[in-house]
């Protein structure tokens, strides 16, 4: 069995700490498909990268090649993670924009992780009622544990064993909706072609 998972990034440091949470979710889930014997690609898309080319896009209409790709690598994959940092209380401009700039049929029964880092725990909540509902929105399936890391979980030794637990079982759900749904049909737009006539027609 071959599955694909693909991470969608949004910090905006480098280092980021919302990438690092990223990469360790991911980890937990290659870890945990391959242990059923899956073979699993994961790719990554760092939302910094395309920040210019979702404001030419949103504003004309026009995705640039490189935001094309990563579109597509969110909607061929067989699960989502989605990670952002807190901002204000609630998700980055840029993770909205990015979800934005998506066909809005893209994550229909997708599995999806969500998870989020802050600079305090007691924003944690924005899970449960920015993300979740968001993502409930575009009729993805998301897990029931979501990731939130603070700042001070970063610091090592006791603080980090609460998190490591928590990105365990959030993988464990990821991996296990991932392994029992059918990878997604993309349908090639160029392949069934709106008749001319039609078009002209307005239909
Ligand atoms: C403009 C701005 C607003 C922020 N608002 C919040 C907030 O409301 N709550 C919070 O916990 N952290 C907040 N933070 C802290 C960031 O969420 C935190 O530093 C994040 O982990 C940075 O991610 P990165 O290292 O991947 O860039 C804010 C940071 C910035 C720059």
């Amino acid at each position: 069995m071959k599955r694909s998972v693909t991470v969608v990034s949004a910090g905006l440091r480098l280092p980021s700490s919302t990438r690092m949470l990223a990469d360790r979710l991911a980890d937990a889930t290659r870890r945990d498909l391959e242990r059923q014997g899956a073979q699993i690609d994961v790719d990554v898309v760092e939302v910094r990268d395309h920040a210019h080319d979702l404001v030419s896009h949103l504003t004309t209409g026009y995705p640039s090649d490189g935001l094309r790709r990563a579109s597509e690598t969110v909607a061929k994959a067989d699960g989502l993670i989605a990670v952002t940092p807190t901002f204000t209380a609630s998700y980055s401009g840029l993770f909205k924009m990015f979800f934005d700039s998506l066909d809005d049929t893209a994550l229909v029964g997708k599995p999806v992780l969500i998870a989020a880092t802050g600079g305090t725990g007691r924003h944690s909540l924005v899970l449960e009622h920015a993300l979740r509902p968001m993502f409930a929105y575009l009729r993805a399936v998301v897990v029931p544990t979501a990731v939130f890391a603070a700042t001070q979980e970063w610091g090592g030794g006791d603080s980090q064993e609460p998190l490591a637990r928590r990105i365990e079982r959030a993988a464990d759900e990821l991996a296990g909706e991932v392994r029992r749904r059918e990878s997604p049909e993309i349908r090639d737009p160029y392949c069934d072609p709106v008749p001319f006539e039609q078009l002209l027609e307005g239909r």
